[in-house]
């Protein structure tokens, strides 16, 4: 198939590799001369895990680039489109770039292709891409609209394409459905995974491809980001309940997640929900649902507890070190979750700028994310260290923030050493309860008791932050003599 792919965001670049490694031909349209040059020559944009082995496999051979949409559509068959769609002020999605690549298409139109919306778009998006693209002179015999959502991972992408829990295609004729079953034949059929050269992974089986109509697709979309959401945003209010409690949240999610109706996947608790789709996508399908006359209390509930998630991780920092302002932190982890360097909506970055503003001091470090963040974060005074040990290095405690591998990797006890105070506070639930109290330290975390074990060794420090870290001495003394 020849195909072109509008966009070399993540999702476009990500595609269109994919497409190419299913052994299609395609151009990658993208504006940004900077970002051109840099994929001509060969340099990854992004921190993609696979995408550069991909982008050496088939640039310049099966996967080619252009600057202007009327070039690169030329020969297409199929034309993804996969332009931004951010939130505008009012939480819609902004679709201005959807339409001016609507309008390009249709003026570049000259023989019969798809256009197939891969941006998380609004339902009823696809019908105003058709007027669009009939008020901008295309011949409607020429083209259909069809949507082709993406259910991609940051950090996974590849994986997420290469091996699909489901493909959803909605279209409302045959012609676009027969052009999008060939695109995904290499998945659907197998053939692919017999490749032995194909990026590995397990497949449980073939991909399964599910057609519907347009609306569907595109609602699937948005109710499956929706539903995700809701199940992190429920977590984490279990999260909360089970701390006040005393119970553990790590068995409470064992023994619900073991049901399969329900399933053990995105049931981590932890800061709440970040990153480019989740937090746009939930307030664009509220914005939809409450255009159309629909009741969205669900939706709106979902936001509130995940934005609250991250006040309460600044309380939980309070109450383990008292006053903020002043305090120095090591912060671990800047991009939204692990395996990206993605910022977007980081709520790691959110709680940095929360804790600046309380008058923290930090020393950040995360292993991909830096740049990004030190972009975002230009206009605050922050330190940054080469490594989790030199950020740990005489601060007054630990935060961590983002859940990637190598933080789970630490040694805790040289991280305990390093503190000034041996106090974790883990907003991702990284270390198991009796690891980090065997290595001395003051371990919060989420939905669990804190762990104060290490509480003795504090009390040992004689000055008087110990006393206001701990409490009044006396209080300090009944507790570690307690057995
Ligand atoms: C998401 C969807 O998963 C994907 O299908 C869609 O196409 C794009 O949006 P992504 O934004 O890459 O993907 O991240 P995801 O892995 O879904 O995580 C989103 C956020 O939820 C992260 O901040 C992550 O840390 C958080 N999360 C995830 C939790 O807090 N707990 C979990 O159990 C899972």
């Amino acid at each position: 198939m020849r195909i072109a792919v509008i966009g070399a965001g993540y999702v476009g670049l990500v595609s269109a590799s994919c497409f190419a490694e299913l052994g299609h031909e395609v151009v990658a349209i993208e504006s940004d001369e900077q970002k051109l040059k840099q994929l001509r020559s060969g340099i990854v944009p992004i921190h993609e895990n696979l995408l550069p082995e991909l982008l050496a496999r088939h640039v310049g051979t099966r996967l080619t680039f252009a600057s202007d949409i009327a070039t690169g559509t030329k020969h297409a068959q199929a034309v993804f489109i996969t332009v931004g769609t951010p939130p505008a002020h009012n939480g819609d999605a902004d679709l201005s770039f959807v339409e001016m690549a609507a309008r390009e298409i249709a003026a570049a139109l000259r023989s019969p292709t798809v256009v197939v919306e891969k941006s998380t778009v609004p339902v009823r998006t696809s019908d105003a891409v058709r007027r669009t693209m009939l008020l901008s002179g295309a011949d409607p015999a020429l083209f259909s609209v069809a949507s082709n959502p993406e259910f991609l991972r940051e950090g996974t992408a590849v994986s997420d394409f290469l091996y699909p829990d489901r493909i959803v295609v909605g279209t409302d004729d045959d012609y676009a459905r027969s052009v999008l079953a060939e695109v995904y034949a290499p998945l659907t059929t197998g053939a692919y995974y017999r490749r032995e050269d194909a990026i590995p992974g397990s497949p449980a089986d073939n991909a399964r491809i599910l057609f519907t109509s347009v609306k569907s697709a595109e609602l699937i979309k948005h109710a499956s980001n929706a539903f995700l959401a809701m199940k992190i945003s429920f977590i984490n209010t279990v999260a909360n309940v089970s701390e006040a409690v005393g119970a553990d949240i790590a068995e409470v999610c064992q023994g619900i997640g073991s049901d399969s109706r329900i399933g053990s996947r995105f049931l981590n608790p932890g800061i709440g929900y970040g990153g480019s789709c989740f937090p746009k996508d939930l307030l664009a399908f509220r914005s939809i649902a409450t255009h159309v006359g629909c009741d969205v209390e669900l939706l709106t509930a979902t936001i509130n507890v995940n934005q609250r998630q991250r006040n309460s991780f600044i309380e939980k920092v309070r109450r383990a070190v008292w006053n903020i302002r002043g305090k120095r932190f090591a912060v671990l982890g800047l991009a939204f979750k692990g395996g990206t360097d993605d910022t977007r909506d980081s709520p790691a970055i959110a709680i940095v700028r929360q804790l600046r503003l309380e008058g923290a001091l930090i020393t950040a470090y995360d292993p991909a994310a830096m740049e990004r963040a030190k972009a975002e974060l230009q206009n605050l005074a922050i330190d940054y260290a080469n490594d989790p040990y030199e950020a740990c290095r005489g601060a007054d405690a630990l935060i961590i923030l983002t859940e990637w591998q190598s933080f789970s990797e630490l040694d805790l006890k040289r991280v305990a050493t390093l503190l000034r105070w041996p106090i974790l506070i883990d907003g991702r639930n990284l270390f198991d309860v009796d690891d980090a109290k065997d290595a001395g330290l003051d371990y919060h975390s989420i939905g669990r008791k804190p762990e104060e074990s290490s509480r003795k060794r504090l009390a040992d420090r004689s000055d008087s932050t110990s006393e206001m870290l701990l409490g009044t001495k006396a209080e300090t003394e009944v507790k570690v003599c307690q057995p």
